[in-house]
């Protein structure tokens, strides 16, 4: 039965992509497509993949070894070919001109062979891919396109020294002449015209407007377009609408090739209904490289149905690429007819390209603006090469420094260090008590073992700004600007020039965040990216100045929302999204690179909140690199946060992950309870949160302790499971806590069997934030997690997010 009905869904399938093949004309004239390791031929979406033990594909390689696993993911990804020595693949070529290069990445562990620890670079003619990457646990594919002039295309893996490069698949095909143009005008600050030509280009994102995915499946080139939801900049003014139909290719230039049907016939739109006179922009932010050029390609497509043009302007990262937009002068006026437009913008020292539509001020009638479909190349920088580590600019991030922070420690030092500890504590307390409800503080604390030496070389690392940058950004510091202020000094809020909002976090001259922690912070979060991890946009150590600039984070910190101030509390749902949020930031610190990261201060001061609610673990000055580097993991000095301290690390100095998680353990119970760790206004049974919540938690009344402003909101089930984790967390003894990972899915659950009723709307409306804080009627964007699963392991840029949607298509598959 099952079997019959697979095969109808095939030839199903086969007649649709013939007709497609049949309509769009469009076959290649070279056309490689291999299944690598496989030793025999895979049919994937009706195209064949040849094995690449097969006699006509020209594999050169010293040593290698074809790997297979057994998975539920698309055959494609059951094989790959394992490279120990350089190897390359050689492909002769008929037709001159553009050909696409995609390559899959879909690491497993074979044998000896763990592929996510996998580090090599990839190279095609004398262009540089990829450089020295390693794969960790994302799938991913990766595509580029390269204008061939000679009669053969090689493809060379090179691994580095003591470890192994692999790959899955590799799709090798022409492309039709008129996708990529000759040339595109620059805009921003330089001006003129680039010649694309000779150069190569690394697609960084294809997405559909109107919040709809296009399949491989369904696009004529194989191509996806991810849905654009996820880079939307919500502000509640911009809509999704869908008009396939509508799309008439007659026309002009645009070919179903350059985007399909499906592509144009939906829209992202300014939403000026409720109010004819909103005058506002919808923005997309895209997370790029700094340093080299990208192409940028906007589709559009007029599907509204209305008589009078709409006209709009065009901006990417503020620069206008279109002045007054008007669609019908470049469409001879056809009703629906496609057109698209390219722009070469240089992103210098940004991590982010935003790209905005808004209304044109020449416009009659209300106020309108749209775009259908968006493309972003990085363009190969002068040293032929797409890679950061070879970037044009003399900044590059070197991951391998790492600065020498852990140093043994004699035993007579530990014991001193030990008794200044609790004497420290004891003052602390004191001060507390002394000070109740005036603290705003950061209650952190350290006590300089003063042995760690940190060799920071500043031309390794980062982006590094300049000083008057600085002051410019954040008005030379004007005090109205300060959001925040802590041991280390104050936290103003800046805006760069290109528009950039930030966090700008000055160590003052005597600050408790010595010069050590201000390297650590620099270092750690510049190796990596992640939507749950603050990210690093540059610093400057220019004299004695120790300054950070972060991705600024419209609403402050997790605290702030829980106790202690005017921001409208949160409701539980929206707490549970922030708890899962930040425990997949730790799960990333924790398995997303070869060394275990510990970030040994993890509160509800260091998780923020951006303008959608979104967590991201902040404040990385005492992280450090986990057992793995050091084995007698016995630290110069404790640190972290009062209350918040793993007892066991107190008492024995050992360090690990599970630190971390016992300090997540006490954040769980500020978000269940709304209330500080230590509230010395309480009596002393109900002072210490984790005490009393535990006593509560043995006793079966885990209700007692809840928050009374989410009372009524929190399912049975919920609350038990949350209860439960929360225990867990904070066993005594680090070996019985659970991993990350398990705190991360047990969220996940609790959130499940809170039940969805409070779900956005399918069509995608966004929500305002007055909606996301509303406690019983609110339409909470929940795309954060619907998209997660898999980002929780890798640092996320674009290509994540594609791998993201490629193991999503593989599954289904
Ligand atoms: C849209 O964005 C551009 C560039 O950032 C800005 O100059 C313009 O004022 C914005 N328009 C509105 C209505 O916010
Ligand atoms: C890209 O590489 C080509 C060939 O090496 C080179 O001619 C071109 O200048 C490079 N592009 C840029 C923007 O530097
Ligand atoms: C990959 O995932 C496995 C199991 O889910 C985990 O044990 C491992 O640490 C992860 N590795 C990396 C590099 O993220």
């Amino acid at each position: 039965m099952v079997i019959v009905r697979t095969f109808e869904l095939e030839i199903w399938v086969s007649f649709v992509l013939c007709l497609i093949c049949f309509s769009f004309g469009f076959s290649p004239e070279d056309n490689y497509l291999i299944d690598c390791g496989s030793s025999t031929n895979t049919s994937v979406d009706n195209r064949v993949f040849v094995s690449d033990s097969s006699s006509s594909i020209n594999l050169l390689t010293q040593e290698n070894i074809s790997a297979e696993i057994s998975s539920n993911y698309s055959s494609l990804y059951h094989t790959a070919r394992i490279f120990t020595g350089p190897s390359s693949y050689s492909f002769p070529i008929k037709q001159k001109g553009r050909l696409w290069i995609r390559l899959h990445f879909f690491p497993f562990v074979y044998e000896k062979y763990n592929m996510t620890l996998a580090k090599f670079s990839v190279s095609a003619q004398s262009f540089t891919l990829i450089k020295e990457y390693q794969s960790g646990n994302g799938s991913l594919v990766k595509e580029y396109s390269l204008n061939i002039t000679s009669d053969k295309l090689v493809l060379t893996f090179t691994p580095l020294a003591n470890s192994f490069a692999f790959l899955n698949a590799i799709e090798v095909f022409s492309l039709p002449p008129e996708l990529i143009p000759e040339g595109a005008t620059i805009i921003g600050s330089q001006t003129g015209n680039q010649n694309l030509q000779k150069q190569a280009l690394e697609t960084v994102a294809r997405v559909n407007m109107g919040n709809e995915t296009v399949t491989r499946q369904t696009d004529p080139l194989w191509r996806l377009w991810v849905a654009d939801d996820l880079f939307l900049v919500h502000n509640g003014l911009a809509k999704f609408v869908s008009n396939v139909k509508a799309v008439n290719f007659t026309g002009e230039k645009t070919k179903e090739e350059i985007a399909p049907a499906d592509v144009y016939g939906t829209a992202t739109m300014l939403n000026s209904e409720p109010n004819p006179s909103t005058n506002a922009n919808v923005t997309w932010i895209f997370d790029v490289d700094p340093g080299f050029e990208y192409l940028v390609r906007f589709h559009f497509c007029d599907i509204s149905n209305t008589p009078q043009p709409i006209l709009f302007n065009v901006y990417i990262n503020s620069w206008y690429a279109s002045h007054d937009f008007n669609l019908p002068k470049f469409t001879s006026k056809t009703i629906g007819a496609p057109y698209y437009m390219d722009s070469i913008i240089r992103v210098s020292d940004s991590r982010k390209l935003s790209v905005s539509v808004g209304p044109s001020a020449i416009q009659e009638g209300y106020p309108n603006a749209f775009l259908n479909g968006l493309e972003i190349m990085k363009v190969n920088n002068s040293r032929g090469s797409f890679d950061v580590l070879e970037s044009n600019s003399n900044f590059s991030t070197d991951s391998k420094m790492k600065v020498g922070l852990i140093v043994g420690l004699a035993a007579g030092l530990f014991v001193v260090v030990v008794l200044v500890l609790v004497l420290f504590l004891l003052c602390r307390r004191r001060k507390k008590l002394a000070q109740i409800g005036h603290s705003k503080a950061e209650d952190k604390f350290g006590i300089n073992g003063g042995g760690a030496t940190a060799i920071f070389s500043s031309s390794k690392i980062g982006y590094r700004y300049p000083f008057v940058a600085i002051q410019e950004a954040t008005n030379n510091f004007n005090e109205s600007l300060v959001i925040g202020v802590g041991g280390f000094g104050k936290v103003y809020k800046g805006v760069l020039r290109d528009k950039t909002m930030v966090a700008v976090k000055r160590g003052g001259s005597q600050s408790h965040q010595g010069l050590a922690e201000f390297r650590t912070e620099i270092e750690m979060l510049s190796q990596f990216r992640h939507r749950h991890l603050v990210s690093l946009i540059g610093y400057c150590d220019e004299k004695d100045e120790m300054i950070i600039i972060y991705e600024y984070m419209e609403n402050g910190t997790l605290k702030n929302h829980l106790y202690g101030s005017n921001f409208p509390s949160l409701s539980w749902r929206k707490r549970l999204e922030v708890c899962i949020g930040s425990a997949r930031g730790l799960h990333y610190l924790h398995t997303g690179s070869t060394n275990t990261i510990i970030h040994r201060d993890v509160k509800s001061a260091n998780i923020l909140l951006d303008e959608n609610f979104m967590a991201k673990v902040a404040d990385f000055g005492l992280s450090k690199t986990g057992p793995n580097l050091d084995q007698t993991h016995v630290s110069t000095a404790v640190k972290g946060s009062f209350g918040y301290l793993d007892p066991e690390y107190l008492t024995r100095q050992q360090l690990t992950e599970k630190s971390d998680v016992y300090s997540f353990g006490v954040v769980m119970l500020e978000v269940l309870c709304g209330r500080p760790v230590i509230d010395p206004s309480l009596p002393r049974e109900k002072m210490n949160l984790v005490e009393w919540a535990i006593k509560c938690q043995n006793r079966g009344h885990l209700e007692d302790i809840v928050d009374p402003k989410i009372m009524d909101q929190i399912k049975p089930e919920s609350l038990k499971k949350f209860g439960e984790i929360v225990e867990k967390c904070l066993a005594e003894s680090g070996l019985d806590r659970p991993s990350m990972g398990d705190v991360l899915w047990n969220l996940e659950y609790a959130l499940q069997l809170q039940g969805n009723e409070e779900k956005s709307s399918p069509n995608g409306e966004t929500s305002s934030q007055a909606n996301l804080v509303n406690q019983s009627h609110s339409t909470i964007s929940i795309t954060d997690f619907s998209m997660g699963s898999v980002d929780d392991l890798a640092g996320v840029s674009m290509s994540k997010v594609f791998a993201q949607i490629v193991q999503e298509e593989a599954r289904e598959s």
